[in-house]
């Protein structure tokens, strides 16, 4: 007879054990996209040729990713040494936190922000100083300042913000740099080209500031997976011997250097979201709804206490929308991704039942 045993199993990391799975709300997503704010049509049609020319054979090598890094810090205007192609913005924050962040580190972070940097901060030894933003969800700048100690190693600051809109002034980014030079100043431009302004010519010349791009937003790659980091040598150099030299796939490398070619197509795409987010903010304000003033491809709009219903109803009409309910400052708030303008007038139109449609529930249940 088998002897009966209890099971010893391997206990992970306490900080590991205190932390929860984040599972983004993804799934049934062919409708109109308005939850994640990506691109909500498609990538430069130079990226689909590209992709149907690749064979199996292809596939078969590693993917070597140091001539596509120096074709894209060239499109940059950074030396290669200054820049690393990543699995992702996702990838730079874990690779970054894990390279920077011990016990008695903090992390400086102003919220509500983007969801992983928490996520990946409290996989760490360090701790997260989250710095609220007034209602007006502007970029707390004093308060921020003010929690600068000897021990912030990190300050993270999405520029411009998610799920706010909001920016930090190229002077804001500087004043913080000087005021922390031994912390890392990651300012993450994932929205970069829906607001226009960039930091990136700093890179080397303010000794800790680090920027992150994607090509998941504007270009339309959300599934390949693709982001860069960007630093002085001297702290690309640390963040090297963490990351992977395998993390970005050969697909995704193989689509880089069309989809950075296709500039017409890039500024079409930016130029459709910007006309629209116009036309969309005329269609709130007629509404007469809150929102907050936003430079990217996305608004963080005021539905109220029936936000879940609103979420609901909007999803029943063919559009996902994200409830941020959940973030701080943010209870009964919800953001829409900016598509198109033909997409847009449809999100508008839904929006409006869905309003009459709560309207209507909550009078027949004062009735
Ligand atoms: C501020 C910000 N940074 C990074 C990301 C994720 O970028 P990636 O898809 O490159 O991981 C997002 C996605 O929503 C974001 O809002």
């Amino acid at each position: 007879m088998a002897e009966t045993s209890i099971a010893v199993m391997p206990a992970p990391r306490a900080r590991v054990q205190a932390m929860m799975e984040y599972h983004p709300p993804l799934g049934c997503r062919d409708t109109l996209r308005l939850d994640f704010n990506e691109n909500t049509l498609a990538c430069s049609p130079r990226v689909s040729e590209v992709l149907a020319r690749i064979s199996t054979g292809h596939l078969t090598r590693y993917p070597e990713r140091a001539p596509v890094e120096a074709l894209v810090a060239a499109h940059l205007g950074v030396a290669p040494e200054q820049l690393a192609l990543t699995n992702g913005v996702d990838e730079v924050i874990h690779v970054l936190f894990e390279t920077f962040l011990e016990a008695g580190d903090e992390l400086l972070l102003p919220v509500p922000t983007y969801t992983m940097y928490e996520v990946y901060a409290s996989a760490t030894d360090a701790s997260v100083v989250p710095i609220l933003a007034a209602d007006d969800l502007q970029f707390p700048f004093e308060r921020l300042l003010a929690a600068i100690t000897p021990r912030t190693k990190i300050i993270a600051i999405a520029n411009p913000n998610s799920p706010s809109g909001t920016v930090a002034t190229r002077a804001q980014i500087l004043e913080i740099a000087r005021r922390a030079p031994h912390a890392v100043l990651l300012v993450d431009e994932a929205y970069f080209h829906f607001y226009g302004e960039t930091v990136i010519d700093l890179i080397g010349s303010v000794p800790n500031l680090m920027i992150a791009r994607t090509f998941s937003k504007a270009y339309g790659l959300a599934g390949l997976r693709l982001g860069l980091l960007a630093g002085p040598v001297e702290l690309m150099r640390w963040v090297r011997r963490v990351l992977s030299p395998y993390s970005v796939n050969s697909l995704a490398l193989a689509c880089l250097p069309p989809a950075l070619e296709d500039t017409a197509y890039l500024d079409w795409y930016v130029g459709e979201v910007l006309a629209a987010r116009t036309e969309f903010e005329a269609a709130l304000d007629a509404a007469k709804l809150r929102r907050w003033p936003s430079r990217a491809n996305f608004i963080l709009v005021e539905i109220g206490a029936r936000h879940a219903e609103f979420v609901r109803l909007m999803h029943s009409a063919g559009v996902l929308v994200r409830d941020r309910s959940s973030d701080p400052g943010c209870d009964g708030r919800v953001r829409i991704t900016i598509g198109t303008r033909e997409q847009m007038r449809q999100a508008a139109s839904a929006l409006n039942e869905a309003l009459i449609a709560l309207k209507t529930a909550s009078k027949t249940e004062k009735e």
